[in-house]
Formats: structure tokens, C-alpha cells, sequence
């Protein structure tokens, strides 16, 4: 069939920043610097980065100071949030003038079944091969341990670590962990095994992962793969079988939130909430190189030119394709307006009208999610945008007491700082993150209205133990463009609050046709 990306009648400009390691690294901020010099000098509109690494000092990160060079001629950035999670604080590319991106699901599955006595359950693969006749012997891998390995290698199927006398034929149980999943397959394979049901360990969960395996095979989750091992414990001689997988549309929940989405908090400044938004990056169909393989294994000899793959380095581009068509749409409109749009437009709700959960099916939260799961066609008439100039993020540079050389790695005009230093916390980002509320705090926001006349009134979801006002509660804006400033006081009910801790809520600007939603992220500090 026939399959098109975000922005299709995009045209995409390339610049190699990354290159076979030296010294363990490989994209060099040199490199980065570079490309950004000439992606502005060749007047793109976006850039899209899949890349980052750990979160750091902005004046010490190439990527935060290329990109702030970006910003200052109009020119949005999208980078992807790191596919460290679900550590807390892991989000890299934290810069507040980044469009940080996370990465979730969409309703659209690859189920490939393991039947096991009166059992069957679902799990996903994408291998192309199918068994031949109807039951094999099943057996676990650890059971299948070659001679002169570890249980520990076994139980992963490390490559050489199975007995073939004990595999061939069968369908091998491995335990996901350390080594590449399709690999593991591979050892099967090697083994002389018909098949491989990969079972999540514990930290992997519920999240499944699609995999072009090179034998039939599936993947579970955690629970499933608990049930299945019990089965194998219970009989002497298990059997089993996995059917080939088909693509299934219309699933539900969805979207769910990535296991390995980097979160929240921001570890460089977390009075911003850093990832912004979510978008799809599990399973992504999309264009792919025939000069390596598409598992990009060394034993791979397949070559194919499109294939399907995870990261937040998939979910990125889906945010570049809509600030593209953003773009084309408002061209006057700043990168930070256009991230506004994207933002305040998200959802926080999945396909089955339930807080988006994380991918152990509980409900996640913005350090998953940011302002939400994106909803382009809304974004394009988000009613209020909060818009942010590049002299505002300058100001909010000296209020990290950068001093003028550090100021001058990001603009080389002389910009003075204010005598009193803005506090970050006002920096007018479409949401709201108070790290440490004492008592109670009062930050700023200014909104642009891009829409009709209209007289929008606040609606506030409080965090838990938190009381929230917003000064004033109605904006009536009368003409296109008009600015409002309001407040917004957060204040510690101390009979309700659970100190140390982050709890969230949110802020709705609504004429009822327009809801301009804002994250609200707080913990409080006795
Ligand atoms: C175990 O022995 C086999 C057969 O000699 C060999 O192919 C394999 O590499 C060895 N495995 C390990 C982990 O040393
Ligand atoms: C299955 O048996 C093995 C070996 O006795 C044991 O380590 C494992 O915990 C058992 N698994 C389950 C799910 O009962
Ligand atoms: C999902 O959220 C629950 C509850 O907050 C947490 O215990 C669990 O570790 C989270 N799982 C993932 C994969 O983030
Ligand atoms: C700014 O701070 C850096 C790091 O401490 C220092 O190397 C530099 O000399 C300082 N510049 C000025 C103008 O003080
Ligand atoms: C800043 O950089 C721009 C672009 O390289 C250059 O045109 C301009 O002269 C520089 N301004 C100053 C004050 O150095």
C-alpha cells in the first residue's frame, strides 16, 4: 500500500552530525554546531533532532546552544525526549526553547498468539515466519542450558548459550534483558529451535515490543510470562504453538505511554516541565536504509527498505511533521507560539476515555506525558497561544547567573540583564512547574489570542492538597492578537498536602469552543 508521513509535501534538507564512534561517542557537539550553522543558513523552517544526551548546563550543551540559535531566526525545534525511561528525571534536551518530545502508542497492534494447553495469549512480533504444523515441545531456556554456559546467559538466550540436543525442534521460552530481543532469537535459531516466545522480566512490564525476529516468535508481557513459565513448571511435556502475526487497527487503550519514554522532572531546571508532549513512537512504519539490516544486527543478513521501529527518535519527526503544517499555516507565528498550539491542544485521555496510563496500565502522569498526547487538528486553532521571545529566554538565562560569556555561547548581542532577575518560574511556558512551594507562590502568564473575540473563563483541576487561583478568572478578549496577563496563586493546604512529593493538575482557558489546557506540576517543601 501507500503510506505518507506528517508533513508530505515537506521537503526534507539532511545534515550528518553523527559518525562511526571514536572514544564511545559518536555525535560530537562540533558536528551538531555545524549543521545547525547550515540548516540556518539554508532557511529551513523546523529541525527535527532524534538525538540527545544526558541532560546537562545549557552553556555546556551544544544542542541547547545550536538551538537557541535556531529559535532566534524563527526556526522550531523538535528533539526527542531519550529513551531512558521510566527512570525519573532521565528527559534529556530540557532547554525551554525546545519542543521536548515523548513517545507513546497508537491503535494499531501486530498480535501474534502463543497457545498452551487451554491457554492462549497475546503478545506482538513481527516476524515474517510462520510454524508448520500444529504443536511443538516447549521448553524454558534456562532448562535448555548448554553445558559449558551460565544460567544467567541461558535464561537470555545469549548467543551459544543453548544445547542444541535440547532445543532443536522446539519453542524456546526466553527472558527479555541485557542482550538485543532479536538476538535472542537468533541464539534459538542457532540452537536449532522452531520458535521463541520472549517473556518481559519484571522492570520491562506490560510493554511489548513488535520485533522483525528471524523465527517465528512472539513477545509477552510480564504477567503472562509468569503464567506461561508456571505452565511449563507444571507438565513434564509442554506444548505449544505461535501463530503468524497480523496487524490489528482500532485497539484499545491507546495511546499508552513507552516503558523506555525518558521522564520528568527536568534534572537542569525543574520549574520547566520537560518532556512537552507525547506523540506515536512504538512500532512506527516508516522509510529505512537497505545499507544495514533492519535489526541492524550483525548476524542480519536481511535487507528491506522500510521497517518498523521504536524511540522517541520515531515519535519526534510525527512533532515536526505538525509544526511543518503549523507552520505552513501561520507563518508568522513564532516557534514558541507554534509549541503553545501543539501544547495547550493535547490530550491527556486515551481511546477509552481514561487518564492515558503507563505501560504498567497505571494512569501516567505530565512527567510521561508533558501537556499530552498531540492532537494535530486541533492544534491548528488553539484559541490562546502564551508566546515567548528569544530576549525572554535570554532574561531567563540570566536568572540562571549566566554571566556574559556564558550569554554570549547563545546570542552575541549584547543583551543586559534585567537589575532584578525574572524568576524562572514566570518564564511564560504553556505550563506550570513550582519545584518548591513554600507556603504559596504566585507566577505570571501572558496569552496572545489568535482566534475570534471571546470571553474565556478558567477552569482549574487542583493537585491534590494544593489550592489554585487564577487572577483574573475571565478574559474577554475583543480584537485578534490582544494580549492578557493573569496569576496564578498556588498555596500549601497544610492539612491535605503530601510534602516532597509532585502532584499535578491543570488550568483550562475556555470560550467553549477552545480549550487551552496548561499541565500543573507542583511539589511542596515544608
Ligand atoms: C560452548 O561450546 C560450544 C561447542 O563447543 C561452542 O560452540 C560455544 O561457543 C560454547 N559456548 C560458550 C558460551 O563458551
Ligand atoms: C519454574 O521453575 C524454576 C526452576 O525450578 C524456578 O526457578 C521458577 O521460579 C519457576 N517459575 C515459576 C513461574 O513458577
Ligand atoms: C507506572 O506507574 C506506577 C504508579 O505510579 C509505578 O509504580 C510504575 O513503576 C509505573 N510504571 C512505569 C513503567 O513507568
Ligand atoms: C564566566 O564564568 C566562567 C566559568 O566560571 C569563566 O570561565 C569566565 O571567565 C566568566 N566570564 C566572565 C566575563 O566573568
Ligand atoms: C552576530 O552574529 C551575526 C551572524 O554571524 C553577525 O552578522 C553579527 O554581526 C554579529 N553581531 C555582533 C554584535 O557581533
Amino acid at each position: 500500500g501507500t503510506t505518507k508521513g506528517g508533513s508530505p509535501r515537506a521537503r526534507v534538507a539532511a545534515y550528518k552530525v553523527c559518525w562511526p564512534p571514536f572514544h564511545g561517542a559518536e555525535c560530537f557537539d562540533a558536528d551538531i554546531l555545524a549543521a545547525f550553522d547550515m540548516a540556518i543558513h539554508d532557511g529551513v523552517d523546523a529541525l527535527s533532532l532524534s538525538l540527545g544526551g544526558y541532560a546537562t548546563d545549557y552553556f555546556n550543551d551544544g544542542l541547547a546552544i545550536g538551538s537557541f540559535h535556531a529559535i532566534q531566526k524563527g526556526i522550531s525545534v523538535i528533539c526527542s525526549a531519550g529513551n531512558s525511561g521510566p527512570t525519573p528525571a532521565s528527559v534529556s534536551n530540557t532547554a525551554p526553547w525546545i519542543l521536548t518530545v515523548g513517545a507513546s502508542t497508537m491503535d494499531r497492534e501486530f498480535p501474534a498468539y502463543v497457545s498452551f494447553s487451554d491457554n492462549q495469549i497475546k503478545g506482538q512480533s513481527l516476524s515474517s515466519l510462520g510454524l508448520t504444523h500444529e504443536q511443538y515441545a516447549m521448553i524454558s531456556s534456562i532448562e535448555a542450558k548448554a553445558a559449558n554456559s551460565s544460567a544467567h546467559d541461558a535464561q537470555l538466550c545469549y548467543l551459544n548459550s543453548l544445547d542444541p540436543e535440547k532445543v532443536k525442534g522446539k519453542i524456546v521460552v526466553c527472558l527479555r534483558g541485557i542482550n538485543p530481543r532479536v538476538e535472542k532469537g537468533e541464539a534459538v535459531h542457532l540452537a536449532g529451535g522452531a520458535g521463541m516466545v520472549l517473556a518481559n522480566d519484571k522492570s520491562a512490564g506490560d510493554e511489548i515490543i513488535a520485533d522483525a525476529h528471524v523465527l517465528p516468535a512472539t513477545h509477552i508481557s510480564y504477567s503472562d510470562g509468569v503464567y506461561l513459565f508456571t505452565y511449563l513448571n507444571s507438565t513434564k511435556s509442554p506444548l505449544g504453538y505461535i501463530t503468524l502475526p497480523k496487524t490489528k487497527i482500532d485497539t484499545s487503550p491507546a495511546p499508552v505511554m513507552a516503558a523506555f519514554s525518558s521522564q520528568g522532572p527536568n534534572s537542569v531546571n525543574p520549574e520547566i516541565l520537560k518532556p512537552d508532549i507525547t506523540a506515536p513512537g512504538v512500532s512506527i512504519l516508516a522509510a529505512y536504509s537497505t545499507a544495514s539490516s533492519p535489526t541492524g544486527l550483525s548476524f542480519d543478513a536481511r535487507r528491506t527498505p522500510f521497517n518498523v521501529e521504536s524511540g522517541t527518535s520515531m515519535s519526534c519527526p510525527h512533532i515536526s511533521g505538525v509544526v511543518g503544517l503549523l507552520t505552513t499555516l501561520h507563518p508568522t507565528w513564532s516557534p514558541a507560539m507554534i509549541k503553545s498550539a501543539i501544547m495547550t491542544t493535547a490530550r491527556i485521555r486515551d481511546n477509552k476515555e481514561k487518564v492515558i496510563k503507563n505501560s504498567s496500565m497505571y494512569d501516567a502522569t505530565p512527567f510521561n506525558y508533558g501537556a499530552g498526547h498531540v492532537m494535530p487538528n486541533h492544534a491548528m486553532d488553539p484559541g490562546l497561544v502564551y508566546d515567548i521571545t528569544p530576549s525572554d529566554y535570554l532574561d531567563f538565562l540570566c536568572a540562571l547567573g549566566y554571566n556574559s560569556t556564558r550569554m554570549r555561547a547563545f546570542s552575541n548581542e549584547s543583551h543586559s540583564c534585567p537589575l532584578k532577575p525574572m524568576e524562572l518560574e514566570n518564564l511564560n511556558y504553556p505550563s506550570i512547574s513550582i519545584p518548591n512551594l513554600f507556603g504559596s507562590k504566585t507566577v505570571t502568564r501572558t496569552v496572545t489570542n489568535v482566534g475570534p473575540p471571546g470571553k474565556y473563563i478558567a477552569f482549574v483541576y487542583a493537585p491534590r492538597g494544593v489550592s489554585v487561583t487564577v487572577k483574573p478568572a475571565v478574559l474577554d478578549f475583543e480584537k485578534f492578537g490582544e494580549l492578557k496577563k493573569f496569576k496564578v496563586t498556588m498555596k500549601v493546604i497544610q492539612e491535605e498536602v503530601q510534602y516532597d512529593t509532585y502532584v499535578f493538575g491543570r488550568l483550562i482557558w475556555s470560550d467553549d469552543k477552545h480549550h487551552v489546557r496548561s499541565p500543573l506540576v507542583v511539589k511542596a517543601k515544608y
